[in-house]
């Protein structure tokens, strides 16, 4: 919950059981005060499945794939663009496989993320290969699967890709990652599309390495590819790169050069907190208007806008306390499950998962401020601020939700101080399924070894 909600908030929701935020996800709501995902009623799930665990909506995924495809196939003339979800974000197999169903493709940065797509049934010929460091391992693996293409980040890049596909006699379609120079006014952690990042390659340096994979046996070059940054709320950052993206393409084509494919990357943010944000229509027409006009085969590469608001982390309430003027909620959720707050200083809403408790506690009606907080022992271990939250939905044993962590939640979890890796389930209608239990320091310790010159046991000198 943004700081900014009032208490009066949650009586709303209560008579009108609405969603979470203001009717934009059905997916997630109070259903009798309790939380549900789809029909799900949290706290039954919670009583199955360890918490902390992230649960995700099936219909929230189809339903922002849809308005996707849809939006794409109203505003843009031509065939319909390769949609390649950027694995990323979330590349559980339940997810992925949900995906691949619709007919989405894949943007992956991995061998592992690409076995991650096959294995949910994405075809090769709708993959995409993005990243800066891509070993051989990972290209020869790319080439075996003939995916649609590799997004070649450097000079380097390209000749270990060619020299690989010489050795095993195979063509391979390849596209050059631009570097737009262009700020993407976001996180300096997500912000990828300026001169001085280690992503993409200068304009003036693609139009060299072209000509020369013109002329190797083996690249075939099919276009240009551009990511930007991500959670992007403004369009201004996307236009200012579309027009310098149309710009060199159309040079290139005065050239002669053949540009069939143009990958504009993913980038569209969501709004997790208060923050306004372009709607899908008017980005998609800023492509109509930028990139359409060049006539290549458009591959989008969302991620977040995909599966973002699909997920939530559900946690329960370990204890509160008092620091000086500061009230603690203590949860069994830590920034080793969900890393966002930590690392980008991430406002996700917080929800309490039964806004009216009378049964099991005595309601107070009050609300409270908190910070809440993981039990890691790092002071960054802070997963809100400022969060109000009804006093009676604060007690030891109670469920909160964080909300909108279906994209880079679970995928960036972590062991650290020895926790496991947070379970996740998926949701569809009344259905609920464990698509990956916990996985624990047991499972964890199986895999470890103690060093031959330590199995006795003498003291070491
Ligand atoms: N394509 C490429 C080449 C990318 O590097 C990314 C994200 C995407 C597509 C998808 O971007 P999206 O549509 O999800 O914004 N961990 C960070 C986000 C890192 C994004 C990295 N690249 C976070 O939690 O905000």
């Amino acid at each position: 919950m943004s700081p900014k909600r009032t208490p009066d908030f949650y009586s709303k929701l209560r008579t009108q059981e609405k969603n979470y935020a203001g009717q934009y996800n059905m997916s997630f709501s109070y259903k009798n005060n309790i939380l549900h995902a789809e029909d799900i009623a949290l706290p039954a799930l919670a009583q199955k499945v360890q918490t902390p665990c992230y649960v995700y909506s099936s219909e929230r995924i189809q339903h922002n794939y849809q308005i996707l495809s849809r939006t794409c196939q109203e505003h843009l003339p031509g065939p319909a663009p390769l949609i390649a979800y950027a694995c990323k974000a979330n590349a559980s197999l339940a997810v992925l496989t949900t995906l691949a169903r619709l007919g989405c493709g894949a943007d992956i940065v991995s061998g592992g993320e690409m076995k991650r797509a096959l294995a949910a049934g994405i075809p090769s010929e709708k993959i995409v290969f993005s990243g800066v460091g891509k070993s051989e391992s990972e290209i020869e693996m790319a080439l075996f699967h003939q995916i649609a293409q590799i997004n070649i980040e450097s000079a380097a890049e390209m000749d270990m890709i060619a020299e690989t596909a010489r050795r095993h006699k195979q063509f391979v379609p390849v596209s050059f990652r631009l570097n737009p120079d262009v700020d993407a006014k976001t996180h300096d952690h997500t912000n990828t599309g300026k001169k001085e990042s280690k992503f993409g390659i200068s304009a003036e340096l693609i139009e060299k390495l072209y000509q020369k994979a013109l002329s190797d046996p083996y690249l075939e070059p099919k276009g240009i590819s551009m990511h930007i940054g991500s959670q992007l709320t403004t369009l201004e950052p996307f236009a200012s790169a579309f027009e310098v993206l149309a710009e060199f393409v159309t040079r290139l084509k005065d050239k002669g050069l053949d540009i069939e494919t143009l990958d504009i990357g993913g980038g569209v943010g969501l709004p997790y907190s208060d923050e306004s944000l372009f709607a899908l229509p008017d980005y998609i027409s800023l492509i109509r208007k930028t990139i359409s006009p060049l006539k290549a085969r458009l591959i989008l590469e969302p991620g977040r806008s995909l599966t973002g608001d699909s997920g939530i982390l559900l946690s329960r309430v370990l204890y509160s306390k008092k620091a000086g003027a500061k009230n603690y909620l203590i949860v069994d959720a830590g920034m080793t499950d969900f890393m966002r707050p930590s690392l980008y200083d991430a406002l996700h809403p917080v929800y309490p998962v039964e806004t009216d408790n009378s049964q099991t506690s005595k309601k107070t009606g009050e609300n409270m401020i908190f910070d809440v907080v993981g039990p890691v022992c790092e002071t960054a271990d802070v997963l809100a601020k400022n969060v109000s939250l009804p006093s009676e939905s604060t007690r030891p044993g109670a469920l909160i939700a964080f909300m909108m962590t279906g994209a880079y939640g679970a995928v960036m979890a972590s062991t650290y101080n020895a926790r496991p890796l947070p379970a996740e389930v998926m949701v569809h209608r009344d259905k609920a399924e464990e698509i990956r239990p916990q996985l624990t320091v047991d499972d964890l310790l199986r895999l470890e070894k103690i060093p031959s010159w330590l199995e006795n046991q003498a003291v070491m000198r």
